[in-house]
């Protein structure tokens, strides 16, 4: 049994790590320090709020170091590690701000925005009438004018900005004096993008007029898998007197000290490490629609963002698409999106996104032999085994 079970992982590790080049744009690599703690004592222990658990004095200082951590990184005036997803910090927020039956905009799951907050998502295990956001597919963006329209119309109670398929910063000033008046709270899903904004690389929600920020700890950041908010002094306070007892009980702290540290490696590298993601992502969208492949959004320059998107017109074809790549160990999803943090992480920049390019032509368009990618493809990773950006390279 034990074998089984060990065996099983090993196969996982060997597989995904050294043979596979991994560009699932909802995925990175924690350093080698920040994953090492995760199997540290603190994974078996319990704090809560309410002080009911002795023994936790060192937890605590590393909760308030997060904290302290995350203010800098994202120039918030609170913050909080313990939303155990990106998912729940969405529950968290809507549940706070909305009351079923009240009006949530946010980008349509049609248009890449988050199935998880879209009409069978929270907002319908909430209560809450969900609106899309006017979008233009072409532009991967909201409507601004349309969306000041609208929201005047509609009169939200929350107005939620950020989305799975991301490309381009979303026109949050633009929309939020509308917002604000109407008496909306505007919060911004950054859980695709989040190590772009801890690094400067994208745009800045809270100064841009969003009261809160919150998401996953693991797409573009490069933490251990996880959730965080972050908000101005007023929404962060109410947020976190909800968080105990209703949204989360043991925060999980071998978590919380492995983002402590991965916040640590945000402030000393997140500029380097976004500005490469974001280089290296339009680099590949470059070469692939060089290739001819339906790369979006060509007349914006393809991305702004660590997503590349090549539109196959749906998820079936996708799904082709996606299955096919995993032939030649080329690991992406139906979107299909391509996600350059992880193989930023491990030091790849332009020549080698120009290769996968190449690789990823080879295996698609050409129909070389699956094999012989495959056997190239693994080399090629194998190159690239180190993390960057981290205190321990
Ligand atoms: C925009 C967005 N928000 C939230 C989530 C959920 O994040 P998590 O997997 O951390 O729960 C996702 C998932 O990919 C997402 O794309």
């Amino acid at each position: 049994m034990i074998e089984e079970i060990l065996s099983l992982v090993r196969k996982h590790e060997d597989w995904r790590v050294k043979d596979c080049l991994n560009l699932i744009p909802s995925e990175n690599v924690m350093s080698p320090a920040v994953r090492s703690l995760l199997s540290s004592d603190l994974g078996h222990r319990y704090t809560s709020t309410d002080r009911f658990y002795m023994g936790t004095k060192f937890i605590d200082e590393i909760e308030l170091y997060g904290e302290k951590l995350a203010k800098q990184v994202f120039d918030a005036e609170t913050a909080d590690l313990r939303p155990l997803s990106g998912h729940i910090a969405n529950w968290i927020f809507l549940s706070t701000f909305a009351n079923p039956k009240d009006k949530v905009l946010c980008v349509s799951a049609d248009d890449g925005g988050y199935p998880g907050v879209w009409k069978e998502g929270l907002t319908s295990l909430l209560g809450h009438h969900v609106v899309g956001f006017p979008f233009s597919k072409t532009r991967m963006n909201i409507e601004a004018t349309e969306a000041v329209e609208l929201v005047l119309r509609e009169k939200p109670r929350i107005v939620v900005f950020g989305a799975s398929l991301f490309l381009f910063p979303h026109p949050v000033q633009e929309i939020t004096r509308a917002a604000s008046e109407v008496g909306a709270t505007i919060g911004y899903d950054g859980s695709h993008v989040l190590g772009l904004i801890a690094g400067k690389t994208f745009q800045q929600p809270l100064k841009e007029g969003a009261c809160i920020l919150y998401g996953s700890t693991h797409k573009s950041f490069f933490g251990p898998q996880g959730g965080i908010i972050v908000a101005d002094k007023q929404h962060g306070e109410s947020l976190k007197k909800r968080l105990f007892p209703m949204f989360v009980d043991n925060a999980h702290w071998n978590r919380i000290a492995a983002l402590t540290l991965a916040l640590a490696e945000m402030k000393t590298y997140g500029q380097k490490y976004a500005e490469q993601v974001v280089r290296n992502a339009q680099t590949l969208a470059k070469a692939l629609s060089d290739y001819g492949f339906p790369v979006m959004c060509p007349d914006d320059g393809f991305t702004q963002s660590h997503q590349v998107l090549l539109d196959y017109g749906g998820y079936k074809q996708g799904m082709k698409v996606a299955r096919n790549l995993e032939k030649g160990n080329i690991i992406a999803d139906c979107g299909v999106r391509l996600g350059t943090c992880e193989v930023t992480r491990r030091g790849m920049r332009k020549s080698e996104m120009e290769k996968i390019a190449e690789f990823i032509k080879r295996q698609l368009i050409d129909k070389d032999k699956g094999e012989k990618i495959k056997k190239e493809v693994i080399k090629f990773v194998r190159a690239f085994q180190r993390v960057e950006y981290c205190f321990m390279d």
